[in-house]
């Protein structure tokens, strides 16, 4: 190892305190990006956290957009090194049902935690600013202790990932020739467990429908109309009762035409995972898998496509009964793909699957914002070669390529926009609350976290 970054290691040990401070006062900041009240806080997080990258050494702005504004900073004092622009979002999901924390979301505080050690909660504390940090560190740690990054880094941090990147694209394109990279490095993916490092190697993509149907022309008396009159309520949750089989198959046509099944070799490397499949579906109170039958719970999120119904309304849902016949029902759902998925295809295949079901005197109208596709990475570059290494050398033990069930939209953008290959590096774990109630991350996750960054720079400029 390197005298230098011996010495940047035992600069992030001796700095543990004071990273944590900074981190709390970021993850006081309640910046939701899908509430329109919030987006004040919005602002003020991305002020803070391109301040604290000047402090760095950064050359930070915080840049307008038509919703959120973007960080970008840069620090390109290596010529002849390479070039990575990392990528992370300050915003947060909304932290409700409030009564369910255990403290209020946006008062960070450390706690101890059966089998984790000390933990942060809050909301953000895992997704995505205690990741985000945690590369932040690094960056300070290196530039404190040599004066420069190993390599030239930019860095963009997004303020709308939690509310579908409205603004990216637009970005990523205005700015083409400033963000452009020789890879994007991505904090915001997990481990599968808390000693073992992981790449993520794949993502599922995401594409959203909400289905709107209309019935009789108003809300009607259930006593002078029921009977003869049409309710939506009964159609849609007919018509959405029929999405999935008996075996957890959706059952729209050509859904899975484009699906491949993964490799004999892949499917051997998930299974010496050695999954504790009782403890994952235990830690969210469930016994057994409502998915495909006959596939692992791995296989299910890693490399399968969902159709999730995510909310439902029509009708009287206030206190009391209201003897009422609605007008309107519909429902959100929200498709997750796989690779060769095309999300247009999915989306219109879903839309004549309704309609080919709707009955007389029913219409149905249709939203969506489109969607992202799956993205898959070919595992084998140098500088896979490289975060592989680094991320050896810290955990003790060869790092997993893991799969990811969420979507990172910007992934997929920086690779058709960009033409940038991404490598995905988080430190997050399954029982980390991300998006639920008393958010937590491990204390070893950022700890760990930001040793791991400091390492993978110095590899990447070997
Ligand atoms: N960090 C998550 C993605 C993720 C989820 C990574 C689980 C690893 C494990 C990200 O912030 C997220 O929540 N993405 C949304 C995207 C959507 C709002 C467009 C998702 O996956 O639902
Ligand atoms: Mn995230
Ligand atoms: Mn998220």
């Amino acid at each position: 190892m390197s005298e230098h970054l011996e010495r940047v290691l035992e600069r992030l040990d001796e700095t543990t305190d004071a990273a944590l401070a900074r981190l709390f006062t970021f993850l006081k900041i309640p910046s939701i990006s899908t509430d329109p009240e919030h987006h004040p806080e919005c602002r003020r997080a991305a002020a803070w956290v391109a301040d604290d990258l000047n402090d760095i050494g950064f050359d930070a702005r915080v840049r307008p957009t038509d919703g959120q504004p973007m960080v970008v900073a840069h620090d390109h004092s290596q010529p002849g090194k390479p070039h990575v622009l990392f990528y992370g979002h300050y915003d947060v999901q909304p932290p409700e049902p409030l009564e369910l924390w255990e403290t209020p979301p946006f008062e960070p505080r450390l706690a101890d935690e059966e089998g984790h050690g000390q933990v942060i909660i809050a909301r953000g504390a895992a997704d995505d600013k205690g990741q985000l940090m945690t590369f932040l560190e690094a960056c300070r740690a290196w530039k404190s202790v040599t004066g420069n990054l190993p390599v030239n880094v930019s860095v963009l941090l997004e303020g709308e990932e939690e509310s579908g990147s409205p603004s990216l694209a637009p970005f990523l394109d205005a700015n083409k020739d400033e963000l452009t990279a020789d890879l994007a490095l991505v904090c915001d993916t997990g481990q599968t467990d808390a000693k073992t490092p992981a790449i993520t190697t794949r993502l599922r993509g995401l594409a959203d429908m909400e289905v709107i149907i209309t019935g009789p022309n108003r809300d009607l008396h259930s006593g002078m109309f029921g009977g003869p009159a049409v309710n939506p309520i009964r159609v849609l949750t007919s018509i959405l009762g029929q999405l999935h089989n008996d075996e957890g198959r959706v059952e729209i046509p050509g859904f899975y035409d484009d699906v491949a099944e993964i490799s004999a070799e892949q499917r051997a490397q998930w299974a010496a995972l050695d999954f504790d499949e009782a403890a994952f579906l235990g830690d969210i109170g469930l016994k057994s898998s409502a998915g495909e039958a006959g596939r692992s719970l791995l296989e299910l999120i890693w490399s399968r496509p969902t159709a999730e119904m995510n909310g439902i309304i029509g009708g009287y849902t206030g206190p009391g009964t209201k003897t009422v016949i609605p007008s309107v029902a519909s429902a959100k759902l929200t498709f997750r793909l796989v690779p060769d998925q095309d999300p247009d295809k999915i989306l219109s295949a879903f839309k004549q699957w309704i309609e080919e079901r709707l009955p007389a005197d029913c219409s149905v109208a249709f939203k969506s914002r489109g969607g992202s596709p799956a993205v898959g990475f070919d595992l084998d570059g140098t500088e896979m070669q490289a975060a592989r290494a680094a991320l050896a050398a810290e955990w003790g033990r060869a790092p997993v390529m893991m799969g990811c069930g969420g979507s990172i939209p910007i992934v997929e953008a920086f690779k058709t926009t960009l033409g940038m290959e991404s490598l995905l590096i988080g430190f997050g774990l399954d029982d980390d609350r991300i998006h639920s109630p008393n958010e937590k991350y491990n204390l070893t996750s950022f700890t760990k976290g930001a040793r791991s960054w400091a390492r993978v720079l110095a590899e990447l400029a070997a």
